[in-house]
């Protein structure tokens, strides 16, 4: 089954086909990096007028690498939230239409669920790994979320722990603007961090209450904000290494211990994921590993660990609402999958 899927749901216009649920054909993403960098974040207005010019060049670019006419295409997904209102309704509005005139299903998608299915994903030339095994837990890092999930089964979700404030990337953006490193910051800490002293600066691990898989990094951003303004005399290209390695040590150290604390309460899990754009970061992924490999040790587990294959999985992507709605469908009672139906989702999904 080919689903083509399509996600405006921020600032990036983008549309992919997925075969199966995994294997992507084609994966576009036209991205406003460059149009947001300007104003330091994304102004709504300007990300949905730049969805509107971009949809249509991006869904034709996707049918020509994906090597597909419409007939070729089953069904359709969008993401249909959480995001920025007047972005999602220019990708929700073009799919809908689709919908309508090529007489395919419409599967709606909530965009967390789509992260977290990017781990389903493999390349058309890439290596086709083993279907993951639930249950799993799964810790998913974006600009917007922050959630610490078990999923017993395809669009089976508890959500065990959320942030009480900031998300990680948005904290990572937020630092970077304190540093005038621009946007978006995650990218940006994490390159500078490389040549700076993660040891140098002791800032804040917010663990919360004894066993709390919740999170919070607002002190932490106002502790480096503060420190800042305290050295506003010293602050050179090494100061801004030092603080971008040692903020980043303390949200990845805080991210790692509270998904080793999740693993150590459900005994049961057989895989570990990590979703979302702040995926990408190596520093993150590295530290998982390592804590995984002694975990597994002193248990006496074989949990496995798994990120997204690409980077192009990581942040803001449509192959990933593709592979969430190939597996919705699947679960969709059949009165509901006649041509053009928007299938209803509420029933499948916590959110
Ligand atoms: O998933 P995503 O594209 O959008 C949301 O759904 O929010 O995530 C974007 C976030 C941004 O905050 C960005 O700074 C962060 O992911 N990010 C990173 C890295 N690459 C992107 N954070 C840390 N390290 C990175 N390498
Ligand atoms: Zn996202």
């Amino acid at each position: 089954m080919k689903i083509l899927s399509i996600e405006t749901s921020c600032d990036e216009t983008a549309a992919a086909i997925v075969e199966d649920g995994r294997k992507v054909l084609a994966n576009v993403i036209a991205s406003q990096i460059d149009l947001h960098a300007k104003t330091g974040g994304v102004v709504p207005e300007v990300a949905a007028r730049e969805h509107v010019l971009k949809i249509v060049p991006v869904l034709d670019e996707c049918l020509e690498k994906g090597g597909c006419g419409w007939d070729d295409i089953d069904a359709l997904a969008i993401t249909r939230g959480p995001g920025l209102i007047s972005s999602l309704i220019i990708g929700t509005e073009a799919a809908s239409v689709i919908s309508y005139v090529k007489n395919k299903p419409l599967i709606p998608v909530q965009h967390i669920v789509g992260h977290i299915y990017s781990n389903w994903l493999y390349e058309e030339n890439g290596e086709e790994k083993s279907e993951p095994e639930f249950p799993i837990l799964i810790l998913t890092v974006s600009g917007g979320h922050n959630e610490l999930i078990l999923m017993t089964d395809h669009h089976k979700f508890e959500i065990l722990g959320e942030t009480l404030d900031d998300a990680a990337g948005e904290a990572f953006d937020k630092v970077a603007r304190i540093l005038g490193l621009g946007y978006p910051g995650g990218p940006a800490i994490s390159k500078l961090a490389l040549s700076g002293d993660a040891m140098k600066f002791k800032l804040p691990k917010a663990f919360l209450e004894k066993g709390s898989l919740n999170f919070s990094f607002s002190g932490l951003k106002t502790s480096v904000l503060n420190a800042t303004k305290r050295d506003v005399e010293k602050i050179d290209e090494k100061y801004k290494a030092d603080m971008a390695a040692s903020f980043q040590e303390a949200v990845v150290e805080v991210l790692s211990e509270k998904l080793m604390m999740a693993a150590e309460k459900f005994p049961k899990i057989k895989e570990v994921h990590l979703a979302g754009g702040v995926s990408a970061n190596r520093r993150l992924r590295e530290m998982i590993q390592q804590k995984l490999e002694i975990f597994n040790k002193k248990f006496g587990r074989k949990i496995n660990f798994r990120h997204p294959q690409s980077f192009n999985y990581c942040t803001d992507n449509a192959a990933m609402i593709a592979a969430a709605g190939h597996y919705l469908y699947k679960l969709t009672p059949k009165k509901f999958k006649k041509k053009t139906n928007i299938v209803p989702t509420t029933s499948f999904e916590i959110w």
